[in-house]
């Protein structure tokens, strides 16, 4: 029976690295994927294959597409390849540098490294800003239901479907707002993390209020922060059986079914976005079959 990668349901860990690729030489993909399999095991290395891949292997994931353009105005998103994308989970930045190497290894006839972020918990899971992340993540059976592809789908169980966008924040932005503003911002009491009652309509809890949607739009959110020098932010990362509830939450956040853009965008901003379909691990290894491998 296939089963979820299980870093997906898992917290997050206290150190992470991001790495995605670019599709190289198509010929060689086989046998590079098949030494990625070699050694993934989902719960340490969670792995994604994009939209680009499949297209390259002839193989077709339903509901699997690219990123879309949904922005807010005058926002512009980096293109991310959508070929493979691969979350490195641990406790040690040592040991994830040298898993990193091997899996570059493993891939480089058929893939180049396109980007590498290192990402971190902070305090107890905190967003840079300062504010809890997560706290409205289903858990749990709900988790499971929200985040992974169900068995009556029998080709895909077991699989997920993942949105990454790495957001990039203007601290000096958000430490100029009052500490009312701030939580207004968020829909949320930064001290206690209480929801504020008479949150704005723009707050972004408000924006993405799961059950709010129909139909109700849950995901299971395992965001990082990130930091270069002095520059940091959130990487995204929302698992949903489908992208449906992503997208229904980021098209309310842009604006687009209302015209109330979500305040976040008042100090963050996101620099990336891609989709990935997650497979399914099979005796304890990643499911490649239903990319024809
Ligand atoms: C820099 C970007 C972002 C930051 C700093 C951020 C931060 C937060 C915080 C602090 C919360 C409240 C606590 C919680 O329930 O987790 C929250 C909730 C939430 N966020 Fe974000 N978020 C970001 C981007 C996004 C994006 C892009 C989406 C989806 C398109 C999203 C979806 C959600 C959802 C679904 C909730 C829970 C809403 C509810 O049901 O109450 N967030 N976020």
């Amino acid at each position: 029976m296939p089963t979820a990668q299980a870093g997906i349901l898992l917290p997050v860990p206290e150190q992470a690295r991001y790495i995605t690729f670019s599709l190289s030489n198509t010929a060689a993909m086989s046998d590079a994927l098949h030494a990625l399999r070699d050694l993934v095991d989902g719960e340490n290395t969670v792995v994604g294959f994009g939209q680009t891949l499949t297209a390259a292997l002839n193989a077709n994931i339903p509901g699997l597409h690219s990123f879309p353009p949904i922005t807010a105005p005058g926002l512009t998103i980096g293109i991310t390849p959508e070929v493979v994308w691969i979350w490195l989970r641990g406790d040690d930045r040592g040991e994830i540098l040298h898993r990193s190497r091997q899996i570059c290894r493993a891939l480089s006839p058929a893939c180049a490294l396109h980007d590498s972020v290192d990402a971190f918990k902070y305090a107890e899971g905190r967003d840079l800003s300062g504010y809890e992340d997560g706290t409205e993540n289903p858990t749990g059976d709900a988790a499971i239901s929200a985040a992974i592809v169900g068995q009556n789908n029998a080709s895909l169980a077991g699989s997920s479907f993942v949105a990454t966008q790495r957001w990039r924040h203007n601290f000096e932005c958000f430490e100029a707002l009052s500490e009312d503003a701030q939580d207004n911002a968020i829909g949320r009491r930064q001290s206690d993390n209480a929801e504020l009652s008479d949150a704005p309509e723009c707050a972004h809890v408000k924006r993405t209020a799961q059950e709010s949607f129909s139909p109700e739009a849950f995901v299971l959110r395992r965001s990082m922060p990130w930091a270069e020098g002095n520059a940091g932010g959130l990487m995204f990362v929302a698992f949903g059986h489908s992208f449906d509830a992503f997208e229904a939450q980021l098209t309310r956040m842009v604006g687009l079914e209302d015209g109330i853009t979500d305040a976040l965008f008042n100090f963050t901003q996101p620099v990336s976005g891609a989709y990935y379909w997650c497979p399914p691990l099979k005796d304890g290894k990643l499911d490649l079959s239903p990319l024809g491998l």
